[in-house]
Parts: structure tokens; C-alpha cells; sequence
């Protein structure tokens, strides 16, 4: 049951970031760019971070032992990847080296939704969906 609440945690939490993502890359002639994009990618880190409790709790439960496989750790990986592109993304707008923390944003914001959707389908692999 936890497997199944971690599974949609982590189908929403793509869409929410592959939304946010598309919306930096072909919105930004659109005033509302920022806020879409900060707002979407905020709520992705979120739901991302829940579901990755859920998992953590369903291994603890099951009685089988922590990152026992690629899925989870590179499911780990990509967690705190996010977690970083998050932190730089709120802290480059205030910093003064701002150029150099965007363009470290940009490509780690990419990794990390390579990584989401590479670990979904890992996980999607691990329970015969696919
Ligand atoms: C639909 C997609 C997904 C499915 C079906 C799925 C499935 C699973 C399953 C069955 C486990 C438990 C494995 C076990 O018993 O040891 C697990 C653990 C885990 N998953 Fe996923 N997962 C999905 C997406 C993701 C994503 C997108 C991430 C992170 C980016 C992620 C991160 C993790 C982590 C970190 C664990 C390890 C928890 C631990 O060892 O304590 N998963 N996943
Ligand atoms: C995990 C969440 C996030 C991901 C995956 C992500 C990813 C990205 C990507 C891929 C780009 C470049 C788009 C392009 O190709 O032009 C971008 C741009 C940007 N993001 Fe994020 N982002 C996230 C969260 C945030 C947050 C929370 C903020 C602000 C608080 C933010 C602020 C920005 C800014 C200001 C840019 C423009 C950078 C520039 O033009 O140099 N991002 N983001």
C-alpha cells in the first residue's frame, strides 16, 4: 500500500517538475514565467520529498534493508539532487554571483529530471508495469 502511495507521489511530483521545467524553457517570453516555474518546481520538490518518506517507510515496514538496489539509489541521488537545484534557484535571486549559480541551477535542474525519469522508470521496471 505505502509502494502504491510512493508510486503516484512520485508520478506527480514528475509532471509537476517536467511542468515547471517546459514552462523555463518555452515560456519565458510570458511575464508569469517565473512564478509558474518556481511555484510548480517548489510543489514538485515537495511531493517528491513525501514520497520518498513513503518509500523509506514501506522498506521499514516490509523488513527489507535500505537502498538495496539501483532504483533506490539513484532514486537518492536524484532526491537531493533536487533538493540542491531547489536551494539555488531561491538563493541565486538574492546572491551576487547570481550568473554563475543560474547556470549551475540550469544544468542541475536538468540532471534532475533526467534522473526522475530514469528512476520512475527503473521503479515502473522493479514492479513488472513495464
Ligand atoms: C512510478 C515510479 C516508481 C515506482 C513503481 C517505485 C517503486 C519503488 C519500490 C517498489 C520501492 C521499494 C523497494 C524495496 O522494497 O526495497 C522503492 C523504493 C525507493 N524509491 Fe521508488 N518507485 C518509483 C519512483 C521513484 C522516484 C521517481 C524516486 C526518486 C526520484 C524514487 C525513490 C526511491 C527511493 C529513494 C527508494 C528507497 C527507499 C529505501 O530504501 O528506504 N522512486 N520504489
Ligand atoms: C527541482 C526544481 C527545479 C528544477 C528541476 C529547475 C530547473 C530549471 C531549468 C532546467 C532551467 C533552465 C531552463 C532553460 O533551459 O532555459 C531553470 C531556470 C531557472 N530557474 Fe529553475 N528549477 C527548479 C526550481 C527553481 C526554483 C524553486 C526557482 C526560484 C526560486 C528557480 C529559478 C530559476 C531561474 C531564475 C531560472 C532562469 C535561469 C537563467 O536564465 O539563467 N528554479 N530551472
Amino acid at each position: 500500500m505505502l509502494i502504491i502511495i510512493h508510486l503516484s507521489l512520485m508520478s506527480a511530483a514528475t509532471l509537476c517538475l517536467i511542468s515547471g521545467v517546459a514552462v523555463a524553457m518555452f515560456k519565458r517570453s510570458k511575464n508569469y514565467w517565473f512564478k509558474a516555474h518556481k511555484t510548480l518546481n517548489t510543489t514538485g520538490l515537495i511531493i517528491l520529498l513525501a514520497g520518498t518518506v513513503m518509500a523509506i517507510v514501506g522498506v521499514t515496514v516490509g523488513g527489507g534493508g535500505h537502498l538495496s538496489g539501483l532504483h533506490q539509489r539513484i532514486g537518492l541521488v536524484t532526491v537531493i539532487l533536487s533538493c540542491v537545484t531547489v536551494f539555488l534557484g531561491y538563493y541565486s535571486i538574492k546572491a551576487k554571483n547570481k550568473t554563475a549559480l543560474l547556470a549551475l541551477h540550469r544544468w542541475l535542474g536538468r540532471l534532475s529530471v533526467l534522473g526522475v525519469l530514469f528512476v520512475l522508470i527503473l521503479g515502473l521496471i522493479m514492479i513488472g508495469i513495464i
